[in-house]
């Protein structure tokens, strides 16, 4: 091993010039205008694999192509799934960014770029460490399978039949996803639990047209105003979710998880400074990072309606329309939450409004076995390359076809996130830091090397 990490390190020059040819393309999945952006990056990969020796095809889909490589060559040795995306989120507000999110520049020892944390960054960790492996030993301690996908950030329509309809093409003994964060600074975690995700958009229709407010304000129910009543009744004094049904499902923390909770590094003093707030809200009876990663959440993520522009215009508008998502925990169904949604905000819309509900894409919930010599062997690789133990700690955000790979292929899932808390991403001014690209490389290897020595 000491020989692949020394190439590595050898090569940091050339791996930062690949991680900034991948960050310099567009790939907005939700943006139709990006479609030839978004080949050139699975195109990109492609080519990257096929250079290194990994044999590798696009395969199309309805929406963005897969890229899916193979390395099958060692012999009785067991048999890893990588599983990324080279898709992003968009970058709006542009005018936000330090530097333009398709311009890596470095600052402060990290670079920054749209989709540098999440995932390219992440993905190119994975594919340089098989590079060394293979360009120092002709060979790789595993039989290797890669799949990345250009869907995650719209939440994986194509790969998740995909996975079920090619169980045997698929087949490993692990899947290994680097696609979240450390718990901190110095402080890697093996992650073991990620929220699914509801998403609702919600339209509330009033008068058939918008009225004057001195004329009709007082006698005809203001759709704004009947929305903002629904939406505060979504959550209880004690901002428990108010939509009956909705805990029915949660597995309840253990009281021994609770205590592994207690024993992470976090001081909400410390948070709320970090993030320029005064206080902090959540549902009675929890700590701040249950809440934000063991229990299950209703949040608003856009609201509108009537007037917005500048100065006062005196308007009754006939609509407004709200989108509104549940972070959900084992072992709640998002199509089951959503209809629980549904049936509540119609249950609280006053009369003379209607209420229509559109679904959009969202994701099942997922918690790790965490009793595989798989797990086992991220923990090692990470504390090989980092020098410390890492923590075992759940994730608030999703990654919806992690659930399905578990489900249809029946492996162990080792959730190794190389990226740090504050890498802003879907924010402006996405980073990623360079010590942990570099170190990430030598995690990946790591990784392979024990994954290998599994059951041998
Ligand atoms: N990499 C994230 C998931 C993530 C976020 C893991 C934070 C750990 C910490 C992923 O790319 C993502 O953003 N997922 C979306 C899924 C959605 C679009 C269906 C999310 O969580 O909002
Ligand atoms: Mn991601
Ligand atoms: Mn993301």
């Amino acid at each position: 091993m000491d020989k692949v990490i020394a190439r590595i390190r050898g090569a940091a020059e050339r791996q930062r010039a690949e991680l900034f040819e991948l960050l310099s393309i567009p790939s907005i999945s939700a943006e139709p205008a990006r479609k030839a952006d978004m080949q050139r990056a699975a195109q990109w990969l492609l080519t990257k694999l096929q250079t290194m020796g990994v044999k590798s095809e696009i395969i199309p889909t309805p929406g963005h192509a897969l890229v899916y490589g193979e390395h099958m060559a060692a012999k009785g040795a067991p048999t890893v799934l990588i599983y990324g995306h080279y898709d992003v989120q968009p970058v709006d507000p542009l005018e936000l960014w330090t530097t333009p999110p398709f311009e890596p520049a470095i600052r402060g020892g990290a670079v920054f770029a749209r989709g540098s944390s999440d995932d390219k960054g992440q993905v190119l960790c994975h594919l340089l460490a098989v590079e060394a492996l293979l360009a120092e030993t002709g060979g790789l301690p595993v039989n290797l399978k890669i799949l990345i996908e250009g869907e995650e950030e719209v939440g994986s329509p194509n790969l998740t039949p995909f996975v079920g309809a090619n169980r045997e093409k698929l087949a490993c003994d692990a899947l290994v996803v680097s696609d979240s964060a450390f718990f901190a600074k110095g402080v890697p975690s093996l992650v073991y639990g990620l929220r699914g995700l509801c998403y609702i958009e919600v339209f509330v229709q009033g008068p058939n047209r918008d009225l004057h407010s001195g004329s009709f304000g007082g006698g005809v129910t203001n759709p704004a105003d009947a929305l903002a009543g629904m939406i505060a009744a979504l959550h209880d004094s004690e901002r428990r979710v108010g939509v009956p049904g909705f805990y029915d499902k949660v597995r309840p923390l253990s009281p021994a998880e609770r205590e592994e909770y207690k024993r992470l590094p976090h001081n909400d003093e410390a948070y709320m400074k970090e993030l320029g707030v005064s206080g902090l809200t959540g549902e009675a009876g929890f700590s701040t990072l249950e809440r934000v990663s063991g229990r299950p959440t209703l949040e608003v993520n856009g609201i509108w309606g009537g007037y917005t522009g500048e100065g006062a215009k005196t308007v009754l508008p006939a609509k407004a329309a709200a989108k509104i998502s549940c972070r959900l925990v084992p072992d709640q169904d998002p199509d089951e939450i959503a209809k629980l949604l549904e049936a509540r905000l119609r249950a609280l819309a006053p009369a003379g409004i209607t209420v229509e509900v559109k679904q959009h894409h969202g994701g099942r919930p997922f918690m790790a076995a965490l009793d595989s010599p798989y797990v086992e062997a991220g923990k090692a690789a990470l504390e090989a390359a980092f020098g410390k133990r890492p923590v075992l700690a759940r994730e608030g955000g999703s990654i919806p076809v992690v659930e399905a790979f578990s489900r249809e292929l029946k492996a162990p899932v080792v959730l190794m996130g190389l990226g740090l808390p504050d890498d802003n991403p879907h924010s402006p001014n996405e980073k990623l830091d360079l010590e942990q690209f570099h170190k990430g490389i030598e995690t990946a290897a790591h990784f392979l090397a024990l994954a290998g020595k599994v059951g041998r």
